[in-house]
């Protein structure tokens, strides 16, 4: 009993899983990208408090493409989902923070653009909804799956956030 208290305890203490720590994999996709919203959806981000620590410009191959999707691979649009996602380079981020893989689906909006709010990034800046400019994480154990699939453990950062006090 106590052993299997401390692995669940441990496991929730691994880093990026839970409390501050909470990291989520962002994606502006290659529409996002061609028109100019990367700059805004940083912002975004950065100025609601979350904590960058990985960023990078890079096109994806369908292979990756396929894996990050693989839950949708039965669906009718999967073919040109995966040729929309490798139409041009992505912006592959990993912000970090409380909560940040649910705030950031809200900060999203919905799937399609139409059933998203003004104020999100979906319902602002979009409007079909293979054109929806933006991915985000859909639960902490995806975010995890997804930030291991883009990202080498030396492309993200660990830095002291001077904020962090006025934002916690
Ligand atoms: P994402 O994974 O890209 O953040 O989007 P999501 O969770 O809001 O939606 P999901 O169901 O995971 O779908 C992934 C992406 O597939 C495209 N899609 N097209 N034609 C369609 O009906 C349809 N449905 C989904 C969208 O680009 C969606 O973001
Ligand atoms: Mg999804």
């Amino acid at each position: 009993m106590i052993c299997l208290f401390l692995t669940l305890f441990s496991y929730l203490l691994r880093p990026g899983w839970t409390g501050v720590n909470e990291r989520t994999f962002i994606a502006v996709k290659p529409d996002g990208v061609q028109r100019r919203l990367v700059g805004e959806i940083v912002r975004r981000f950065e100025k609601k408090g979350f904590k960058l620590v990985g960023l990078k410009l890079t096109q994806a191959s369908e292979e990756l493409l396929k894996e990050h999707y693989w839950d949708l691979r039965s669906k009718p649009f999967f073919g040109s989902l995966i040729s929309y996602m490798s139409s041009g380079p992505v912006v592959a981020m990993v912000w970090q923070g409380l909560d940040v893989v649910k705030t950031a689906r809200k900060m999203l909006g919905e799937t399609n653009p139409a059933d998203s709010l003004p104020g999100t990034i979906r319902g602002d800046y979009c409007v079909e909804v293979g054109r929806n400019v933006i991915h985000g994480s859909d639960s902490v154990e995806s975010a995890q799956k997804e930030i291991s699939l883009w990202f080498r453990q030396h492309e993200l950062q660990w830095w002291e956030d001077s904020s962090k006090d006025w934002i916690y």
